[in-house]
């Protein structure tokens, strides 16, 4: 099988250099390699398999031979129930084995998931208010939609408001290349996944790192993850609703 990304699909405003674009697919090639467990298959996975041709993101191979993954084949049930959580997460603390399950599903995908205390989470979140009250660019920084907030900016995108002590993570490796945000979206839907099968309800953001006048927080000596690919925002709360998906025959061709 081989996953390509769909160009026309690339959002160049809010997602210049394509790590979004990555990020999405890693996460939809997580889902696949779940459902190869889950149907008693191994996986055997090739990122971006041909330097000509960099809209081939993975080549997947499902062989009988090996014994099929058991932890991720458990996850499957969650792909059909996990959805973004767009109302309010409340921000009842995660029990430490919850938060560790999560970073250890990172760690399983080659990334690094951090909770900041709640001295660089009131950072975080104060310049992401920032940025949404245009305070924060950087000179020459070009204007992006983003949606860090209460407020519904990008169509059909409504952001649950925060709590006092919201509990957020960072997702991030330590290089930042295509190969990397293919890792991180697939660290990202294993944690996602994990997250729904632990009960909890998450909702995401990735713009604000993309600001060139954010750069800093990446380069925090204190920060245990280099490059900063997503904002989680996890808790207990309501269940998201599904997102509409673009028809499987558009998306998927049989040769
Ligand atoms: C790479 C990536 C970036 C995202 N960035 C944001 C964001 O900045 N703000 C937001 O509200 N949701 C963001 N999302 C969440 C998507 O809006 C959400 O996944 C999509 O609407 C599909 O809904 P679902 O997660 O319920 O399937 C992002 C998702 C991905 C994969």
């Amino acid at each position: 099988m081989r996953l390509y990304a769909d160009r026309e699909r690339h959002l160049p405003q809010i997602d210049p250099e394509q790590r979004g674009l990555h990020l999405g697919c890693g996460a939809a090639l997580f889902n696949l390699r779940v459902a190869a467990a889950a149907a008693g298959r191994m996986p055997i996975v090739r990122l971006l398999p041909d330097e000509s041709d960099p809209a081939l993101l993975a080549e997947v191979r499902l062989t009988d031979t090996g014994y099929p993954d058991e932890v991720l084949a458990r996850l499957h049930p969650a792909i059909p129930r996990r959805h973004t959580c767009r109302r309010m997460i409340h921000d009842d603390d995660l029990p430490a084995t919850v938060r560790e399950t999560l970073c250890d599903a990172a760690l399983r995908e080659g990334s690094r998931l951090v909770f900041p205390d709640p001295l660089y989470v009131r950072l975080i979140l104060q310049l992401v208010r920032d940025v949404e009250s245009g305070e924060a660019p950087a000179p020459g920084a070009p204007s992006r939609e983003h949606d860090f907030g209460a407020v519904p900016v990008v169509h059909g995108r409504i952001r649950a408001p925060f709590g006092d002590r919201p509990r957020i993570a960072l997702l991030g490796t330590v290089h930042n290349r295509p190969v990397d945000w293919l890792t991180a979206g697939q660290a990202l839907e294993r944690i996602l996944l994990q997250s729904a099968q632990d009960g909890l309800v998450a909702s995401l953001a990735f713009q604000p790192f993309e600001w060139p006048g954010l750069r800093w927080a990446e380069d925090d000596p204190t920060s245990a993850v280099k490059h900063i690919h997503m904002v989680l925002h996890l808790g207990y709360g309501p269940q998201g609703y599904p997102t509409p998906r673009r028809p499987v025959a558009e998306m998927l061709e049989i040769a």
